[in-house]
């Protein structure tokens, strides 16, 4: 078991097309973000391997014993194998991704998952807005292994005839004694029974953010600063004569993307990106999380200040740039915490331009990329490039457009030889593994901080219902 005491399997209920792989998909990256270990099992994939693509609606009919029988199959295999992987990868949080439209299933599976002292949290999305269901089939369905090949009109009168089957048996979910959530109609109303514990209660939060307009989220790192020039690092350093010219060209390049939709502004509380903003005539939010990552006792250093006074740390951050904290300031890890709540606000707007930071852009790049914490720290973010990313069913289109400005190049490679890090000091361990002291003698290194496998988010125990921890 998980060292976290803790393990929680959401479970979708829904009619074909309603959104559930969308969602687990979703909440999957949040959580894997926040260094919680998540996967989807997703019964479908299961039925395609075992019993092939391609099968008519008729598969799907309750009368129809054999098909009937394969879904069970299915359903028991997707089971198995989360089940295996709670155990043996120490998972924390399994999407069971299926239409579990019934009470007898949703029964099965909360008594298999409860034996074996796993929390189910059920999450059933409703829709009954024709026109968005029809969208759904057009966008994804016909696109599915299930119809390659096949004529889209031919594909669309079949998948309809599959959620008539569904439609015959469908119980939405009333189960007092359960946990769990109902989105109806794209969280315009919300219910909620019996949610217990911290975990259940942000993946819940993060639920009633998310909606499916369209939208556009804009990245821009500040124009070129000063400090940029001489390649330090940190500071709030004032732009460039070049990045100046950049901020002229934004309102420009961003006009021709969006045309008159509305758009809002978010910056750091840094001088550089404020001014970079300066000229955009929309409306604007300062936010402190957007700040730069902190280089604590290395600010206003160059790359090559820092590697001859603190070598030491230099070769710890190389070995694991996620994880590694400078003295006085921050890591990647605790950057990614600040953030959550500008990613929660994200998933609440519409279209959004970040003008931020290379750090900063990295990781809620990262969020809407998927990319891992070993990759993270390593993203390109250009300066003098806005980032478009638009959100699609189960990620996100992304195209760059590069502004004719020269800047300085601020990436700085992971280097490909093997840096041998001296064991940092000040061990000093708290309960849940994490180091507690940042008070370091001078002359000591800067420390690889959080063993990387425990999650950003502070998940609480197990609670019992009535909130009494579970030992
Ligand atoms: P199936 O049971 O066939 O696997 P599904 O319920 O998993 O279907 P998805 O594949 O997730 O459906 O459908 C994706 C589409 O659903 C996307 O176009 C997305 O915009 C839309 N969508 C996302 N959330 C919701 C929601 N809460 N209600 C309805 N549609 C949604
Ligand atoms: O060099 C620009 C900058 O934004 C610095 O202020 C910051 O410390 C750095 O990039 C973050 O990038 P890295 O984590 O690669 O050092």
């Amino acid at each position: 078991m998980s060292s976290f005491n803790l393990r929680i399997a959401c479970v979708m209920v829904g009619l074909p097309a309603r959104g559930k792989t969308y969602i687990s998909q979703k909440v999957c990256r949040y959580l894997t973000w926040l260094g919680i270990k998540t996967k989807v099992f997703n019964v479908g994939n299961y039925r395609r391997k075992l019993h092939g693509a391609s099968l008519p609606h008729t598969f799907f009919d309750p009368h129809n014993p054999i098909g009937e029988q394969h879904r069970k199959e299915a359903a028991a295999a997707a089971l198995e194998d989360m089940l295996g992987w709670f155990d043996n990868e120490q998972g924390i949080v399994a999407i069971y991704d299926a239409t579990n439209s019934t009470y007898q299933r949703r029964k099965w599976l909360h008594e298999e998952l409860t034996k074996q002292d796993i929390l189910v949290l059920f999450i059933e999305s409703i829709c009954q807005d024709e026109s968005l269901i029809l969208n759904n089939i057009k966008d994804v369905k016909l696109s599915s292994p299930d119809y390659v090949n096949m004529d889209p009109d031919a594909a669309a009168v079949d998948f309809r005839a599959r959620i008539d089957h569904y439609q015959e048996l469908y119980q939405t979910i009333t189960e007092e004694d359960f946990t769990y959530i109902k989105l109806i109609n794209v969280g315009s109303q919300v219910i909620i029974n019996m949610i217990q514990g911290y975990l259940e209660s942000r993946i819940i939060y993060y639920l009633m953010n998310l909606h499916i307009a369209p939208r556009k989220i804009y990245f821009s790192r500040h124009g070129e600063s000063m400090y940029n020039v001489h390649g330090k690092i940190g500071g709030d350093s004032e732009l460039s004569p070049r990045g100046k010219l950049y901020g002229t060209k934004l309102p420009g390049l961003i006009r021709e993307n969006l045309g008159d939709q509305s758009l809002t502004v978010w910056t750091s509380t840094m001088k550089r990106t404020i001014q970079t903003g300066e000229l955009l005539p929309y409306p604007k939010l300062t936010w402190k999380a957007l700040d730069e990552l902190d280089a604590g006792v290395c600010d206003g250093m160059t790359y090559e200040e820092i590697e001859e006074k603190f070598p030491e740390d230099f070769a710890n951050r190389d070995e694991d740039k996620f994880n590694y904290r400078y003295r006085g300031g921050e890591s990647y890890r605790d950057v990614v915490l600040r953030l959550e709540p500008v990613i929660m606000a994200l998933e609440r707007h519409e279209n959004i331009l970040i003008i931020g930071h290379q750090a900063i852009l990295r990781c809620i790049y990262a969020y809407f990329m998927n990319y891992n914490h070993e990759d993270l720290p390593y993203i390109k973010i250009p300066l003098h490039t806005v980032i478009e990313l638009t959100p699609k069913a189960y990620g996100c289109e992304e195209k760059r457009f590069k502004v004719d400005i020269e800047a300085v190049d601020t990436h700085r490679p992971k280097p490909a030889k093997i840096v041998h890090p001296t064991p940092s000091i000040n061990t000093s361990v708290s309960g849940n593994g994490e180091k507690l002291s940042l008070k370091l003698p001078a002359g000591a290194s800067g420390e690889i901080v959080k063993d990387a496998l425990s999650p950003i988010l502070p998940i609480s125990p197990k609670l019992h219902p009535r909130g009494v921890a579970i030992k």
